[in-house]
């Protein structure tokens, strides 16, 4: 299996351009299955996500083609199947996200359960209460759930998220555009990815009010016509990229983020000491200027501490001077890069959803294994401090969500490469 290897790296320096947003473009892409026409969507990172979801929407009938680099075009003439192929959606989680837009269009939807991940069941129970509530009749088969809109269609509700789930929101959303009446969807998830979605969907003759608040109003109509659209920079990559200016007591210029998507990171990171420079697109981070300090941190729903930020962040308070403490509450089981961090030489402890993380770690290289996304860059970031060498396997997690990643670390002066065996 691939690898990465990273060795010890002076502190990085340089600068970085971020690429669209991971978690934006997938509902985007699916948001594409509801129009009859085609779409456009720019700034498409190269991901094994994008890929993925590439061929779902093409297993269901849309024509996916890449006019240019990062530019697909996706047209959905006709639906030709509305159920998902297991093996993919077995793949990808977030291909739950084409049962809306499915069920929304054409009034049925079959999806394989999405099975669960390192962090956490995943469940859907969120998504399908909201279906329900639109007046679709949900049952479980052998090895799929299905999604049948009553004879009237999909009829509009108010709907009250237990959770503010990200998925369920945009689920719910994408199957309500052309259900009749008005939907209201309470406690919904507010982060930023919603909004894109709500600005492509407005595009194409929706109409959404509210994204970005916990309440959203969709009115139903009843076409959608084809839109184009750029997909926000990842804001999570944007984070990645600040910590890794803080870890390595570097400088680094983020160019082509939203500084507004990342404010509790720039908050935590100012509190330790870091010096952030924010323009209207970019970002100059300082972790050369120094001292470092412990803080606490809380991971909740947007705008509060993203929770995908959380391991490279625990794996930079590794290096501050003192005791910080990582608090996890929107996945059950969100620490396993601990373990990881532990192997090279950090001294965390876990009491539940609770990390204590002692500071002024001595890092050493040692063979370390990716747990999910975040925790593999949380692992190549504590890599580049590190003495000696430490190998990053299972890293097909890391590049199903950052686009470019060795090449975007190698150009700021990381020392990191990959090793096929
Ligand atoms: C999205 O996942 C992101 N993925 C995740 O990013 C991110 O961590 C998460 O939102 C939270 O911000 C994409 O957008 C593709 P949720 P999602 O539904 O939608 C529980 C990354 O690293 N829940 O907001 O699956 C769930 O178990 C990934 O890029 C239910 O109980 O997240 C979890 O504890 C990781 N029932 C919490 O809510 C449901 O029906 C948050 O889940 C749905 C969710």
């Amino acid at each position: 299996m691939a690898k990465y290897i990273v060795e010890k790296s002076g502190p990085l320096r340089g600068e970085v351009s971020i690429s669209g947003s991971k978690n934006s473009v997938l509902p985007l892409m699916a948001a594409a299955l509801l129009p009859e026409d085609e779409c456009i969507i720019r700034s498409v990172p190269e991901l094994r996500d994008v890929a993925l979801m590439k061929e779902i929407l093409a297993s269901l009938g849309s024509e996916v083609t890449e006019i240019e680099e990062g530019t697909l075009s996706i047209h959905t003439e006709n639906i030709t199947s509305t159920q998902a192929d297991f093996n993919l959606v077995n793949k990808m989680r977030a291909s739950i996200l084409v049962m809306g837009a499915l069920l929304g269009r054409k009034g049925i939807a079959r999806i394989p359960r999405p099975g669960g991940c390192a962090i956490g069941k995943r469940p859907i129970d969120l998504h399908l209460k909201g279906f329900q509530a639109l007046g679709a009749i949900i049952s479980e088969k052998e090895e799929y759930i299905e999604a049948v809109a009553g004879p009237q269609g999909l009829i509009g509700e108010n709907i009250y998220l237990d959770f503010p789930s990200v998925g369920a929101t945009e689920n719910i959303m994408m199957a309500a555009v052309f259900a009749s009446g008005t939907t209201y969807i309470e406690n919904a998830a507010e982060e930023p990815e919603i909004v894109d979605l709500a600005n492509f969907l407005n595009k194409m003759g929706a109409k959404i009010r509210g994204a970005g608040t916990d309440t959203i109003k969709i009115e139903g109509v009843t076409k959608l016509h084809g839109a184009r659209h750029t997909v926000i920079p990842d804001r999570i990559e944007t984070a990645t990229f600040m910590l890794a200016a803080a870890i390595t007591r570097g400088a680094i210029a983020i160019n082509n983020c939203i500084p507004d998507h990342v404010k509790p990171v720039i908050a935590k990171l100012r509190e330790c000491g870091v010096r952030i420079e924010v323009h209207e697109d970019s970002m100059i981070v300082r972790g050369d200027l120094g001292p470092h300090n412990a803080a606490n941190i809380k991971t909740l729903p947007y705008p509060g501490f993203p929770t995908d930020v959380q391991s490279p962040f625990m794996a930079y308070l590794t290096t501050v001077e003192g005791q910080s403490e990582v608090i996890e509450t929107v996945f059950e089981n969100r620490f396993m890069h601990v373990t990881q961090l532990d192997k090279m030489g950090a001294m965390i402890d876990i009491s539940g959803n609770k990390a204590i993380i002692r500071g002024n770690s001595h890092l050493r290289g040692s063979q370390v294994m990716a747990t999910d996304l975040r925790a593999g860059a949380a692992l190549v970031l504590a890599g580049f401090v590190a003495d000696g060498e430490t190998e990053v396997s299972e890293i097909y997690h890391i590049e199903r969500g950052y686009e470019h990643f060795i090449e975007k670390f190698a150009k700021l002066g990381g020392t990191i490469r990959k090793v096929d065996n």
